[in-house]
């Protein structure tokens, strides 16, 4: 069996950056609540002509040259995206398309912001047998186009982004450690778009109730975060025999400080090993541990031989961990 690692990371950000002061001119709002609630200041928007595929292909061409890779290497590609192009055909196809990869088996993985965890264990299991070489992964979400600008409770969350990450086969003590991602959708509804699926097609109807915008029960989901996000990461720990105090980085997902800074503590990590950047980015579903990843990467944050672990909680609801050594 071969041990699957992180060989590279690439990301991409729209230029557009929307501070809280913009969202107070278009909801009853202010930078005062939505800091002290979230702990975001500003975050990214796409411009008209870019799309969910553009930026991926531009992150997955950096993560590529990280691992001294072309687009050609690539044995599979899986985007995960609960923001994709167009319903039909998946986003995947377009990066193949757009990277000039080989016609490997590509798809779209809708998982919401656990999604880039989701990505990176189904590569996990396709390199540990052999069965592939090179998988890129990418978290990619253009949320802004499925923001409801007149709803304060989600409008101020969400942010635009893209990152990428190339699995493939590490050198040990490097690489994946250990995983575990779990699915429950007896809180489907907590966080979801009603319409435009089978369920509640498209119509003038749908449009006119605002039914193709996020709906979120922040609230509930406020506990559930906290409390699935402590119980898997901790898990995942043990599974690999490591303590809290040990690891050089925890990369929880970007949704609210508050809810990271509660996981931390519960978790006993101090306070100088927890990545964030959401002040800057808000919360970009599965781009969000990817963005982060790679600002460590290249921010010089990550050195070989560091443990690095990533949790991640979101629509479905969906959570899951995974422990790596860089
Ligand atoms: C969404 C979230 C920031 C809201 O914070 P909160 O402290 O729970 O706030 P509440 O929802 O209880 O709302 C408190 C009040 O603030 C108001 N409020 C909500 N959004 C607001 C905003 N942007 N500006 C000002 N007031 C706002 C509410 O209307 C409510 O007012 P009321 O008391 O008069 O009814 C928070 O619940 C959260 O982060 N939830 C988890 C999100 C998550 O994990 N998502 C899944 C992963 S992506």
């Amino acid at each position: 069996m071969n041990i699957a690692g992180i060989l590279g990371t690439g990301s991409a950000l729209p230029k557009k950056v929307v501070t809280n002061f913009d969202l107070e001119k278009l909801v009853d709002t202010s930078d005062q609540w939505i800091t002290e609630r979230t702990g975001i200041k500003e975050r990214r928007q796409a411009a008209p002509n870019e799309t969910t595929s553009t930026l991926c292909i531009q992150a997955a061409h950096k993560a590529l040259a990280m691992a001294n890779l072309s687009p050609t290497d690539l044995d599979m590609i899986i985007c995960s995206t609960i923001s994709p192009d167009m319903p039909l055909p998946s986003t995947a196809a377009f990066i193949q398309r757009g990277l000039g990869a080989r016609t490997v088996l590509a798809f779209d993985l809708a998982a919401a912001c656990s999604g880039f965890l989701f990505g990176m264990t189904v590569a996990e299991q396709f390199i540990r047998t052999g069965k592939a070489r090179y998988v890129l992964v990418v978290g990619a979400e253009l949320l802004s186009r499925f923001l409801d600008y007149q709803d304060r409770a989600t409008c101020v969350l969400f942010g635009d982004g893209v990152a990428a990450g190339i699995i493939g086969p590490a050198s040990p003590p490097s690489g994946i450690l250990a995983t575990e991602m779990h699915t429950d959708g007896a809180f489907a509804e907590h966080l979801y778009i009603p319409a435009g699926g089978a369920a509640k097609p498209a119509s003038c109807e749908t449009v006119r109730a605002r039914e193709h915008y996020i709906k979120m029960r922040g609230n509930e989901l406020f506990k559930v975060a906290v409390r699935s996000l402590e119980e898997v990461s901790r898990r995942v720990l043990e599974k690999a025999n490591v303590k809290p105090e040990d690891l050089d980085l925890f990369i929880p997902h970007q949704a609210n400080q508050r809810i990271t800074d509660a996981v931390r503590e519960r978790l006993g990590v101090a306070p100088e090993k927890v990545y964030s950047n959401i002040c800057r980015i808000g919360n970009t579903s599965s781009a969000s541990i990817p963005l982060c990843l790679d600002e460590c990467v290249r921010g010089g944050r990550i050195k070989k031989g560091d443990l690095i672990l990533m949790s991640a909680f979101g629509a479905g609801v969906t959570w899951g961990s995974a422990l790596i050594r860089w």
